[in-house]
């Protein structure tokens, strides 16, 4: 018996379901489907492994002793109470030790930017560019400035291990110095000092 033509698409397309049928699992997903979301799921995989990989070099990291980082002084270094700041070049921070309590104070006039200096004669900070004055805490006492100096976190190591960290406004408040083993001024965590007439926080 010869096949009309009328007869061949409709046997094609009776055909057609068989020959396209696919392997479907229980939850109703193909295996190339299947396959299509390990795929995905890889290259995401891979992707977040390489992004957290260049995330990783980019973000900047600072060694102790480096300006970002952290600054270790031994606990002798102390200045008495109301001497003079000690200037740390390296950390770019004075270290003050008041009535107060110790600080570390960034070493950048909060006006134009320029380098501060301790005058002792007159037991302030005073700025060259413009005359910006703070006291030795750090607080506006005059000039263009339009804030008091700003302040890095700074941690007190004990003889006995434990720490002390400085308050909010940078200031750490020491029972007895002579229990200290180090100082660590944290120069990545600054606080801004108030604004020119306000006292810290
Ligand atoms: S930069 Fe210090 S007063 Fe201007």
């Amino acid at each position: 018996m010869t096949t009309t033509a009328q007869e061949k698409p409709a046997a094609r397309s009776a055909r057609a379901p068989q020959a396209d049928a696919r392997p479907v699992d229980a939850a109703g997903i193909s295996r190339r489907e299947f396959l299509y979301y390990i795929w995905g799921a890889s290259m995401v995989m891979l992707l977040g492994a390489g992004g957290g990989t260049i995330l990783w070099y980019l973000l900047p990291r600072f060694r102790s002793g480096e300006f970002g980082g952290d600054f270790f002084l031994p606990g002798a270094q102390l200045p008495a109470v109301n001497d003079p700041p000690q200037d740390n070049p390296q950390g770019r921070f004075w270290f003050s030790n008041t009535a107060e309590g110790v600080m570390a104070l960034y070493k950048v006039c909060t006006h134009l930017g320029c380098l501060f200096k301790w005058v002792d004669t007159n037991e302030r900070f005073e700025c060259p560019c413009h005359g910006s004055k703070f006291h030795a805490n750090g607080l506006y006492i005059e000039g263009p400035a339009p804030r008091s100096l700003d302040r890095f976190e700074v941690t007190v190591v004990l003889n006995d291990g434990s720490q002390i960290t400085s308050d909010e406004n940078g200031i750490v408040h020491l029972g007895d110095p002579s229990q200290v083993t180090e100082f660590i001024v944290h120069t990545g965590k600054r606080i801004k000092g108030p604004a020119a007439g306000q006292g810290y926080a």
